[in-house]
């Protein structure tokens, strides 16, 4: 089954900021000097930024898991970050397609399904047909993956590519005018919790310098260790889509934890424009 996809990036994110108090300070200057792009395709060449938090639901109470994502949905989160992991390509194991299944009806946000798996091919189909909006697959992990890429495009989601601290960004050379977002892993992956790795910051760097030098459309999302004390570099160096965990759903109340990193978020990229 086909599905129309949901949650395209940036649609209706400017209405949903402007409710926030935090936001009336630091997003209304803000959205004077950024535009919001509507949907993908991005513009081919463009200057401007949107910040969007995705808290991962590794770091969640499992057993209240739509309440957790309605209160960081509530702080200004507007994606969802499913991990994945099959206990092969990661040394952990996680969730699959029914639990991406009940949280399509809990939650409007798109679920971006985070793939850490062998033979992603073989499951693709049953997370798009589950409600993922988005799908993200490791390079290490696809023996094809241009043809992995057009599979989750196929299924009427947007398709992401990841890479491990020790992957290079050369090694995306060949998709990256195939893909709709690149995320830059800043620990290894496999587990919650673990501290930000900052020699991955050059490769944000540098997917972001060469979009704007090929003219393309991707955005980068960034996934590990991402925190207070963190995400000023992140944004500083061109992350856009911050996933974070246990800086959301770690300790304390995560509509607050989802606030107070978005408003730092906004006040390094105020300090960068
Ligand atoms: C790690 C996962 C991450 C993880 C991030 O393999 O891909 O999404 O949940 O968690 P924190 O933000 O706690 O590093
Ligand atoms: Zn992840």
């Amino acid at each position: 089954m086909c599905r129309v996809p949901r949650g395209r990036f940036g649609a209706g994110l400017a209405s949903k900021l402007a409710s926030m108090s935090w936001a009336n300070r630091f997003w209304g200057p803000l959205s004077r000097v950024l535009e919001f792009p509507q949907a993908i395709p991005r513009p081919r060449s463009y200057e401007t930024t949107l910040i969007e938090l995705a808290p991962s639901i590794l770091s969640a109470d499992f057993s209240r898991l739509g309440e957790q994502v309605r209160a960081a949905g509530e702080g200004g989160a507007s994606v969802v970050h499913v991990d994945v992991m099959d206990g092969h390509f990661v040394p952990n194991l996680t969730i699959g397609p029914p639990v991406v299944k009940s949280l399509r009806k809990v939650t409007k946000l798109p679920l971006d399904c985070h793939l850490m798996i062998e033979n992603p091919d073989e499951f693709i189909p049953m997370f798009a047909e589950s409600g993922a909006d988005w799908i993200s697959v490791h390079q290490e992990a696809c023996r094809h993956l241009n043809r992995t890429l057009h599979l989750i495009k196929s299924h009427n989601c947007l398709a992401g590519v990841v890479i491990n601290p020790a992957t290079p960004v050369d090694a995306l050379t060949e998709v990256l005018d195939v893909v709709d977002y690149v995320l830059v892993m800043s620990v290894n992956p496999g587990f919650g919790g673990q501290k930000f790795i900052p020699g991955t910051l050059h490769k944000i760097r540098r997917l972001a310098e060469i979009r704007s030098q090929r003219g393309l459309g991707y955005r980068i999302e960034v996934d590990g260790g991402v925190a207070l004390e963190t995400v000023g570099d992140v944004v500083r160096a061109g992350g856009e889509i911050l996933v974070a965990g246990n800086a959301v759903f770690g300790s304390g109340d995560p509509t607050r934890n989802a606030e107070a990193l978005l408003k730092a978020a906004s006040e390094a990229m105020l300090l960068k424009v």
